[in-house]
């Protein structure tokens, strides 16, 4: 408990995302991690060997863009450094384990950046945005990313965003619902414009103490190279009866025709 305080008063993160929780959930996950560890090793390894796989099918080996970089439990981003010249961690929180463990990977650099461009907005009122993700389309421009990662991010993205709107109580679930689904459908898109090799690490069902819910709120995926299991919360981490558990799926979204889109 002593050593999670510290943590969070040590790690910086934009004062938006401190408001709406990203913090606090940051600090939250890896001490879960280190409670859950063997429980979620296989998971872990899972998401780094698609990582890996996906690296391997990149043509150009000039930038590695990680989207949800986070605490890089799932990035094997030494493997990352050595194969690509440079190597982008975007997040809106960087845990200080992360900064510490690329320290000396001298091509390897954390980005704090809100993939979806509406926390400010969020933190700021209870509107629902209808920002744009400016901050991640201007990156994509700048380095043009030869592989550009999703590292278990897509259902995180509305989670903050809506349980800020819903404390509001100005909005119907509907509207909510929809907001939701633009996040992430907005990803997705972003990942099939990318020019180059994109990898999507995803929730694709939570099993939960309540029963079944898709996280994916409508958003339209490829067929997955791989799914696996991630034993999120093996009992009594959550439940005391229940393990808490999520589908996860490894894809390879393939390069949307400009030609097609509106
Ligand atoms: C489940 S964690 C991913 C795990 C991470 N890849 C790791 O290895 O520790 C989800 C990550 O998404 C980040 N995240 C959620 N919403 C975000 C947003 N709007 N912009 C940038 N990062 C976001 C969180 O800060 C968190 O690090």
């Amino acid at each position: 408990m002593l050593a999670e305080l510290v943590e969070y008063l040590l790690t910086s993160c934009p004062l938006p995302a401190r408001k709406l929780g990203y913090l606090t959930e940051a600090v939250a996950i890896r001490a879960r991690h280190r409670r859950c560890r063997a429980a979620w090793q296989s998971h872990l390894e899972n998401s780094r060997a698609a990582i890996m796989e996906a690296a391997q099918a990149s043509s150009g080996r000039k930038c590695a863009l990680v989207l949800g970089s986070g605490a890089l439990l799932d990035v094997p981003v030494e493997q990352l450094a050595r194969m690509f010249e440079r190597v982008v961690l975007a997040d809106v929180v960087h845990p200080l384990a992360a900064r510490w463990r690329v320290r000396r990977l001298y091509n390897v650099r954390c980005m704090t950046l809100d993939v979806t461009g509406t926390l400010a907005a969020l933190a700021h009122g209870p509107g629902i945005p209808d920002s744009t993700p400016l901050a991640l389309c201007d990156l994509l421009k700048r380095e043009a990313p030869d592989l550009i990662v999703s590292a278990n991010i897509l259902s995180q993205l509305p989670l903050l965003p809506l349980r800020r709107l819903k404390a509001s109580g100005l909005h119907a679930p509907l509207e909510l619902e929809a907001f939701a689904s633009r996040l992430l459908a907005e990803h997705v898109s972003l990942l099939e414009a990318c020019p180059g090799t994109a990898c999507l690490i995803a929730d694709i069902r939570w099993h939960g103490t309540s029963g079944i819910e898709n996280p994916l709120r409508g958003a339209l995926l490829p067929p997955p190279v791989r799914t696996w299991t991630w034993n999120v919360a093996p009992r009594p981490e959550i439940s005391r009866d229940h393990d808490v558990y999520h589908e996860v799926g490894f894809f390879l979204p393939a390069r949307r025709n400009p030609e097609n889109t509106a």
